[in-house]
């Protein structure tokens, strides 16, 4: 049996080989994602060095409006790899969120990516929750010019408490950071998750679930 002290030496050296795997360094100045490759790997496939051109790392748009107009009152623009392929790799993404009056971003999280927001426009409420027992929320309102972050895996959201449109700029430290939006991964799950365990899971009413189920 091991002796504590070689046991969490161990546990260390593990801990630091597997983030090391993680968080690798690049071995090379850029690998612009290849739609087409076959190659599987952690991210996308590297283009062709030579065929690599400025518009690989360039992405237009994020001047424009989202459009509002949705049960929600918000709308992302992501920047992520599928938008800018030059961006494989390299741990890092960027986006616009725009906010109808009273638009929500609704909670959702991203496994891979803390997430840094600014205000260009309006004010938002914005919020996490930590994870459980606490389930802390921390919560504040922001105006234009104002910077807050969203830890990764946290479920957080925003939304626009001003009269206004109100718009945002986030940025993630993943190329490919992933959403999971709470209600849809639940209510919306295909195939559905059964509605037993969501009645138990949520204390809910059958028929608020077959509703929500309906929903989502
Ligand atoms: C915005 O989205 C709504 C709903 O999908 C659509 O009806 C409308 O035409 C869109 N507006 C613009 C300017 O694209
Ligand atoms: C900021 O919001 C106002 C309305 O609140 C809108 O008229 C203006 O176009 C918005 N500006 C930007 C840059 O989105």
């Amino acid at each position: 049996m091991a002796s504590t002290p070689s046991l969490f030496f161990g546990l260390m050296a593990l801990s630091f080989s597997l983030a090391l795997a993680i968080d690798h360094n690049a071995l090379q100045d850029f690998c612009v994602a290849d739609p087409q490759s076959q190659v599987r790997v952690n991210g996308l496939g590297c283009k062709d060095p030579k065929l690599v051109e400025a518009n690989d790392f360039f992405f237009s748009g994020l001047h424009l409006v989202g459009n509002t107009s949705n049960a929600v009152g918000s709308r992302v623009t992501p920047v992520a790899v599928s938008q800018l392929p030059g961006l494989n790799t390299l741990g890092i993404s960027l986006g616009r969120v725009d906010f109808a009056p009273w638009g929500i971003n609704p909670p959702h999280t991203h496994p891979r990516a803390t997430e840094i927001i600014t205000v260009i426009n309006g004010t938002l409420e914005v919020g996490f929750v930590t994870s459980n027992p606490e389930n802390r929320h921390i919560t504040k309102v922001l105006q234009k010019g104002d910077v807050f972050v969203f830890p990764v895996g946290l479920v957080h959201y925003q939304r626009n408490v001003g009269y206004g449109n109100a718009a945002a700029i986030v940025a993630l430290s993943s190329q490919n950071p992933g959403v999971i939006t709470i209600a849809n991964s639940v209510f919306g799950a295909m195939p559905d998750i059964a509605g037993d365990v969501l009645v138990k899971a949520f204390q809910l009413d059958k028929n608020i679930v077959t509703n929500l189920q309906a929903k989502f």
